[in-house]
């Protein structure tokens, strides 16, 4: 089946760039970055900062560089990084903070709304002594993406920083869908970076740049972690080639961010619809919707059945299936892949009028 015949919710990150994103990469004035000399990689790192509402940036290849840079940055050898069960950092990262920075993770229970409980997390952060590791980072995810793109609220964030200042320990959040969760609450992005000390997020996912993420925070921290980019390897040259969409993502697909969530909302509610589905409807809160199907149905083959009928979705095992929502899926494909779900879940005869 042709790639444009196929309904691709597998992730945000499948997005190709907008025609005026392959036009300002054309035309981005570029110059070495690893002298400090590429325009467009400073416009890109000053706007990131300005928006978050901190003091520097720094670009990175992808959004586990974003975060193993900062996590590097935060940690000395043996120090430990308080991190969920669900987060990518975790799931998804290659075990990189331990294996190349000697971070081990002091995992805790994720909930269902994708947070680590307040006091679990005032008992994991170490005291001093000498038989302990050190404390070096807590870490949150916003939005959580094994949590169906959960936002964390504002007020739970405060909590947690006011626990992690008076215990003396950085905050690091990996908001690789940071835009999403400030839609989905109705606040300011910087409201929500206020309430870490580094922030990494993705210009390649809902954004809909082809490559790149940014970490964000004071500048001291961000040169550590330029430092700390160049080790692993990600020092780029003209990188402003690749940063010039980047720039185009954050003025123009910030504001759009609302019909993604629209359109998950609508699947979601469709699926829940569908005898036998089992969807989380209060967690889904932007562009990401866990479902499982019903029982007896093998997910690895409903994933083979969808294809075959035209839709991508992504198999996340004990969590479910995961649709995500994105810029090039309209209203129309949003039908598609309901049409589609509703004939493979429950069959034809059966199908529900969402
Ligand atoms: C929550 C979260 N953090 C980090 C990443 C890593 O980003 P990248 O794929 O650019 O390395 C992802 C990617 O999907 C993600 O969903």
């Amino acid at each position: 089946m042709e790639r444009e015949q196929v309904v691709d919710l597998r992730s945000d990150t499948v997005t190709r760039p907008t025609p005026a994103m392959r036009r300002a990469m054309a035309d981005a004035v570029v110059g070495d970055d690893q002298y400090g000399e590429d325009e467009t990689v400073h416009r890109l790192e000053a706007r990131a900062a300005t928006l978050l509402g901190k003091e520097a940036a720094v670009y990175v290849p992808s959004g586990t560089m974003g975060n193993l840079s900062a996590l590097l940055a935060h940690c000395g050898r043996g120090d430990e990084a308080i991190l969920g069960d669900e987060s990518h950092i975790f799931w998804f990262e290659s075990g990189g903070p331990a294996t190349l920075g000697g971070i081990p993770f002091n995992l805790l229970r994720t909930d269902r709304w994708g947070r680590l409980d307040l006091d679990a997390v005032a008992s994991a952060i170490r005291p001093e002594r000498a038989g302990y590791p050190r404390t070096g980072v807590v870490c949150i995810e916003n939005t959580h993406n094994r949590c169906s793109g959960v936002a964390l609220p504002l007020h739970y964030l405060r909590e947690l920083r006011g626990l992690a200042i008076e215990r003396g320990v950085p905050i690091h959040m990996d908001g690789a869908r940071i835009f999403n969760a400030a839609a989905a609450l109705g606040v300011a992005v910087s409201d929500i970076a206020d309430e870490a000390d580094s922030i990494q997020f993705c210009l390649s996912k809902g954004l809909g740049a082809p490559v790149g993420s940014l970490v964000v925070g004071s500048t001291d921290f961000i040169a550590n972690a330029r430092r700390q980019r160049k080790l692993l390897g990600g020092a780029m040259r003209q990188a402003g080639v690749i940063a010039a969409a980047g720039l185009v993502a954050l003025d123009t697909m910030i504001d759009r961010l609302h019909d993604d969530h629209r359109r998950a909302r609508h699947l979601a509610e469709a699926l829940a619809a569908t005898a036998g589905v089992a969807v989380d409807l209060e967690t889904v809160q932007s562009n990401i919707v866990l479902f499982r199907p019903p029982a007896g149905q093998d997910p690895i083959e409903v994933v083979d059945r969808l294809l075959a009928r035209g839709l991508r979705v992504s198999n996340y095992g004990a969590r479910g299936l995961r649709v995500v929502t994105h810029y090039e899926i309209d209203d129309g494909a949003v039908e598609r892949a309901i049409a589609i779900l509703q004939e493979v879940l429950v069959g034809q005869r059966e199908r529900v009028v969402a």
